[in-house]
């Protein structure tokens, strides 16, 4: 059984401690050397590391825990979505901050791995056929709808780029139609990502709309978040963000 993540010491840590001991690693003949590259990234990374002593399923996980430690959203009680949440490092940090009177509901296209104390749903968050089961899975609504979904990428930036804001537009609507008025939606991004027209949208459902880049983050990747507090809720939000915004 994988052992509780981050309970050691009592309080939540959000960042890896200890030596930094590199690691080398040596190109295979049969290894390619984007491989190669990617294994000794993995090797030297102090957050997988970390996820590995503390039991975590990811790295992300830090991801949340300082965005956390800096935004204060994850509160007990609350019941969250977390939607691209394989391989469920954002579920263990939510099942942990959330505590037994919360509730998380982890979906992903792929299949999350049983967790103790979060019930999960193999589907894709961009079919809205799937909006119904989640809204009905959850019996009343959220607090919380985090996204770190990611897009299969093709390489072809145009395209990339459309796929992601596509996936950021699914779940600000999911998350429109999930949260409880003083919600909060916090998604996955990219640098220069989040489209006018979307911000735009959340800035007049949500009090507060702020970026942020976590440590954990990679500095190479243009990957960042978007945390909107203080979801408006009423007659004023269409369950449709796209196109009408
Ligand atoms: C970066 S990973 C998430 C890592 C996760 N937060 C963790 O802490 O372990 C991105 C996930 O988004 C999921 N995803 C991408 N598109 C999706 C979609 N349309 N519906 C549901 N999940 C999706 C992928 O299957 C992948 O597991």
């Amino acid at each position: 059984m994988a052992k509780k993540p981050g309970r050691s010491g009592g309080a939540r840590r959000s960042g890896p401690s200890g030596r930094d001991l590199s690691v080398r690693v040596r190109t295979a003949r049969r290894r390619k050397t984007s491989s190669t590259r990617w294994l000794q990234r993995q090797l030297n990374d102090p957050y997988v590391a970390a996820a590995r002593r503390e039991g975590y399923r990811s790295r992300a996980a830090y991801k949340l825990l300082q965005l956390d430690e800096r935004f204060r959203f994850l509160k007990p009680g609350l019941t969250a979505v977390d939607l691209g949440a394989a391989p469920g490092g954002w579920t263990q940090v939510l099942i942990e901050a959330l505590g037994p009177s919360g509730r998380v509901l982890a979906v992903d296209l792929v299949e999350v791995e049983s967790l103790g104390g979060a019930e999960v749903m193999q589907a894709d968050v961009s079919d809205p056929a799937n909006a119904g089961r989640i809204r009905g899975a959850l019996d009343g609504g959220a607090d919380l709808v985090l996204s770190d979904m990611a897009p299969t990428t093709t390489g072809h930036r145009a395209t990339d780029h459309l796929r992601i804001v596509a996936l950021v537009e699914d779940a600000l609507a999911l998350a429109m139609d999930l949260l409880r008025p003083g919600g909060c939606f916090v998604a996955k991004v990219w640098q220069g990502g989040t489209e006018d027209r979307l911000l735009a949208a959340m800035k007049r459902h949500f009090t507060s709309v702020r970026h942020a880049k976590p440590p954990a983050s990679r500095a190479d990747s243009a990957e960042m978040y978007v945390v909107a507090t203080g979801y408006r809720g009423g007659e004023a939000n269409s369950r449709q963000t796209r196109g009408a915004d």
